[in-house]
């Protein structure tokens, strides 16, 4: 009986260990699409994946960030404008990918943005496997004070009366 345990575990631990050892090969040829790139995390993992080679894709917000970003990375990270809130901003983009990536990518782009969020489930059927990276607190711009109660004024300016009745001028004052 214990060694039988002893065996299964022994197992697990070769396991874990086979799958820690796992690294994806041929990074050059590796497409990588990120969003955000203009600052925080976006920005930091572009720069990381051009350096270790990887074929960088990074969709900034503004035409500023990009360039900032083209002028500290390599000649083999490009960058295009998305926002993420406007419908054909997406749709330009995602073209602008099926360039770049050709079929073999275009299949991947359209399903995830078009059916990642509706069928997660569904999804893993087919082995693909979603991962959320939650960080903790970072001192980057989408944490910074100002930039918090700017957007929250904005929002309370543009906020129907109804709306400002619900919440009442005590909530806008909460989040400064
Ligand atoms: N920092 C944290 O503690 C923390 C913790 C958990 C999760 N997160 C998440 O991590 C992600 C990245 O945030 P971050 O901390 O790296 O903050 P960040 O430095 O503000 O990065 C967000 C990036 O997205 C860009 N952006 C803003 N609106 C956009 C839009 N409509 N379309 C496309 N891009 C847009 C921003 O451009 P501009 O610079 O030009 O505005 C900026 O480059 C966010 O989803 C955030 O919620 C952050």
């Amino acid at each position: 009986m214990w060694l039988y345990l002893a065996a299964l575990v022994g197992l697990y631990y070769l396991l874990c260990w086979y799958r820690e050892r796992q690294v994806v090969s041929d990074l050059r040829d590796k497409y990588v699409f990120i969003t955000g790139c203009d600052s925080g995390f976006g920005n930091l993992l572009a720069r990381q994946l051009d350096l270790r080679g990887l074929r960088v894709l990074a969709a900034c917000l503004t035409e500023k960030g990009a360039e900032q970003l083209r002028d500290q990375t390599s000649d083999r990270l490009e960058t295009v404008i998305l926002d993420v809130t406007k419908t054909e901003s997406i749709s330009a983009a995602t073209e602008w990918v099926k360039e770049r990536v050709g079929d073999g990518g275009t299949a991947q782009i359209p399903v995830c943005a078009s059916l990642l969020l509706l069928s997660m489930k569904e999804l893993s059927y087919f082995g693909v496997k979603v991962a959320v990276i939650e960080p903790g607190f970072f001192n980057t711009g989408v944490t910074n004070s100002e930039k918090i109660s700017g957007a929250m004024q904005e929002a309370w300016d543009q906020a129907s009366p109804e709306i400002k009745e619900i919440y009442g001028e005590k909530f806008l004052a909460s989040g400064e």
